[in-house]
């Protein structure tokens, strides 16, 4: 007969496995991350260059043997006789050929806040492939703001979050009080006009310190902490991208508060959708609260709401469910479905996203599938920051 034995843990036990997996994790990482540079950006040959600025491969070419036309000539790489283009040369003549319009200078950048408080709905890699994205289209500068403890996002922009990041790199200084503004936490990324104000484990500490602030001080507005930095920081940008945690906590809703437009990604099944009709009504609760003590809450407009489709399987009750959501959510609800995608599984190993590639790895039809619906997610956000701009922008197709 067996014993049954009974174990228990202590607090010995825990601090074991928190060292025992940092060290693993860090191992691991440093191997998937070799070398540093942690991250680099796509080269592009002339075909991908050519799709990216929709002109002929031809003319690449013509353009880049071509001297004294202000366009790069590119490279052509040891044991390779196609020429090739670094981002920032890639970007060049984006801004070139691009007929995109550039924000006017009496117009501040956009902020826009992708959340849900469902983990797991694609936010991260939405908000992330939206700030590529927009750069790729032609935005002058976005900024990447990681609103996540797990600091998700900051990895994807090539900084491990507790290795490179201190709690001084965070917005949290700010949210003390500590710094004037929010320009400090601002840091470069390996992708050229995309920077990044990055998280680490010390986030967890607004949603003690706001609420216990408040409680100390009933005239602090902890739904503002983050507001005045955010505005300030629009003069610069052309969007401000805040990637939030998968919580309606205070830091969420500081995000939410602060945002022009909102994007919320979720997948067509019952628990996604019974979640996100939840984080509407909680978020309404939170205005309604906030309203009767200020002015400028009670009055809160937003450029666009959008829930997007994600990680959509293609299954008969993924379209029922698209279907509730189009009644529930109406015009909000985007027509891009986010497929689930093997393309994904196939290049986020190495933390990274559709446009940290040129060509496909895995299957050529998954990867077309998905980063088309992609590049619609970046236009349907690029048409809201041309409109919220005033700027009459015809796409030729609108999303
Ligand atoms: N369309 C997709 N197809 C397949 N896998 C996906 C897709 N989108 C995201 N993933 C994968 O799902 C996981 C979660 O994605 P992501 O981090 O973007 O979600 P999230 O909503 O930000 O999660 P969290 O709530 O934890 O912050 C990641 O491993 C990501 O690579
Ligand atoms: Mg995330």
């Amino acid at each position: 007969m067996s014993t049954i034995v009974n174990t228990t843990y202590n607090l010995n036990h825990i601090s074991e496995l928190a060292e025992s997996s940092t060290s693993v994790l860090n191992a691991v990482r440093t191997k998937l991350l070799e070398p540093e540079p942690r991250k680099i950006a796509p080269q592009f040959n002339s075909a991908s260059l050519a799709a990216l600025v929709n002109i002929e491969k031809r003319r690449i070419n013509q353009l880049a043997a071509k001297e004294n036309n202000g366009l790069p000539e590119g490279h052509i790489p040891e044991g390779s006789n196609a020429r090739h283009f670094s981002l920032a040369e890639a970007l060049d003549y984006v801004h070139h050929f691009n007929k995109r319009p550039r924000r006017p200078d009496n117009e501040r950048g956009r902020i826009i806040c992708t959340t849900v408080f469902k983990g797991g709905t694609g936010k991260t890699t939405s908000s992330f492939c939206i700030a590529q994205g927009l750069t790729l289209r032609g935005a002058r500068k976005v900024l990447l703001l990681d609103a996540d403890p797990q600091g998700t996002l900051t990895q994807l922009a090539g900084y491990a979050p507790d290795v490179d990041i201190g709690d001084e790199d965070t917005v949290m200084p700010y949210i003390y009080g500590e710094q004037k503004n929010l320009r400090y936490a601002v840091k470069k990324t390996y992708w050229k006009n995309l920077d990044l104000i990055p998280a680490n484990i010390s986030l967890y500490a607004a949603d003690f310190y706001l609420p216990a602030r408040y409680s100390k001080d009933k005239s602090y507005k902890f739904w503002k902490a983050l507001n005045a930095g955010l505005l300030d920081l629009a003069k610069d940008y052309d969007a401000i991208i805040i990637d939030c945690p998968p919580s309606l906590n205070y830091l969420t809703f500081n995000m939410i508060f602060s945002a022009d437009g909102i994007v919320m990604p979720i997948p067509p099944n019952s628990v996604d959708f019974a979640s996100s009709t939840q984080f509407w009504r909680l978020v309404h609760q939170m205005y309604q609260s906030i309203s009767e003590v200020d002015a400028e809450a009670a009055d809160k407009k937003y450029d666009f709401i959008s829930v997007v489709p994600s990680r959509v399987k293609p299954k008969e009750m993924s379209q029922l469910i698209t279907g509730w959501m189009g009644k529930a959510f109406g015009e909000h609800l985007t027509t891009i479905n986010i497929p689930e995608s093997t393309a994904v599984d196939n290049f986020s190993f190495g933390l990274m996203t559709v446009y940290d590639q040129t060509k496909a790895i895995g299957s050529n039809a998954a990867f077309r599938k998905y980063k088309d619906r992609m590049d619609e997610l970046v236009d349907h956000v690029d048409t809201r920051l041309m409109r919220a701009w005033g700027l009459n922008w015809e796409m030729e197709n609108e999303y």
